[in-house]
């Protein structure tokens, strides 16, 4: 797109606007397709800066806006350079600094299985299924720490509904990319590649299920899960399946990789829940990156991550002791 930097009479938002900013998302929300999304949209995608190198992926205000989170959004820095994402490394630091052999375009999502209508999306088709939207949620990894991420993109309950699901479809089933040219870690056997997750089919569709294209209005770096990842704020973070490739719609409930590897510490349906200790470590509390030091008080954990209001139901009557 051909930009002029001495017109006259720019639109009233150039005005409002740092001009350098302004310009840069109109190019890039051309370049996604996305150039109707609303002013308010754009001033979300201001308000949570990125880390500017990575192409605009602004998001309008969520309507699920009970979930939105009042607490300090985690810096990019931090969000982006401690990370788990073990097909580049099992150090927090690998995936910043590995991640970049990941090649998310082209990319294809595979959607089978028990549906009546399967097909294969190109990235730009997903990203054009539904309207974008920013959603500030927590992300509690399993491991004690959390985080406070502005998210980009829509329920994944818009792509299911797509694909009709028949009666059979009990689960739904996450397959991520598993290749040993993009990915150095799959040379290690620290899990059972390709990294699958499962969810069943009532929380695939619940609201809060993030199918996710970007953080803090840029596209997803490829440390996070480019070019698409799933985010269930309500589960511990392994849950939030990074660089999705499959999704497979089927009758059994299917293993996820942690489950497969130590089903005594990781189950099926890993809800946050403070009351239920991993085998090895309490999960009374946690430590919130970037914003308490190593030897700061942790903060209490909340139950379903704090999201008990919007998905107890779900789980309603089930022992969440058993069912872990
Ligand atoms: N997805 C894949 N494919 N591989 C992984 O190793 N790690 C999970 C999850 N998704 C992981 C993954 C874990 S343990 C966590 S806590 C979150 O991604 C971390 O997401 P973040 O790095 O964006 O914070």
């Amino acid at each position: 797109m051909l930009i002029r930097t001495t017109a006259l009479h720019e639109p009233l938002s150039s005005e409002i606007t740092p001009r350098r900013v302004y310009l840069n998302r109109r190019t890039a929300l051309a370049g996604l397709g996305l150039a109707t999304a609303s002013p308010l949209a754009l001033a979300q995608a201001q308000a949570a800066p990125g880390g500017g190198k990575l192409p605009k992926l602004p998001g309008a205000r969520s309507a699920v806006a009970s979930a939105m989170v009042m607490e300090k959004v985690t810096s990019y820095a931090d969000a982006t350079s401690y990370n788990n994402f073990y097909e580049f490394g099992t150090d927090k630091a690998d995936p910043a600094e590995r991640a970049h052999t990941l090649k998310p375009r082209p990319w294809t999502v595979s959607v089978e299985g028990e549906c009546a209508k399967p097909g294969r999306y190109d990235l730009d088709a997903l990203l054009k299924l539904s309207a974008m939207e920013e959603r500030i949620y927590r992300l509690r990894c399993v491991e004690g720490w959390s985080m406070v991420i502005p998210w980009v993109g829509y329920s994944l309950s818009e792509l299911i509904k797509k694909a009709e699901p028949t009666g059979k479809a009990k689960f739904v089933e996450f397959t991520t990319l598993a290749d040993r040219a993009q990915m150095p870690g799959l040379r290690s056997s620290v899990l059972d590649w390709p990294y699958l997750e499962g969810l069943r089919m009532d929380e695939a569709m619940h609201p809060l299920a993030l199918l996710t294209f970007g953080m803090y209005g840029e596209v997803l770096p490829n440390q996070n899960g480019a070019p698409v990842r799933i985010v269930l704020p309500w589960k511990y973070g392994f849950k939030s399946a990074k660089s999705i490739v499959k999704i497979r719609f089927v009758e059994k409930q299917p293993r996820s990789s942690w489950e497969e590897s130590a089903p005594q510490e990781y189950g099926f349906y890993s809800n946050v829940n403070p009351t239920v200790a991993h085998p090895r470590w309490s999960q009374l509390s946690e430590r919130r990156i970037g914003e308490d030091g190593l030897f700061a008080k942790k903060r209490p954990s909340l139950m379903f991550n704090g999201y008990e209001a919007q998905v107890g139901q779900l789980y309603a009557g089930m022992d969440l002791k058993r069912n872990f």
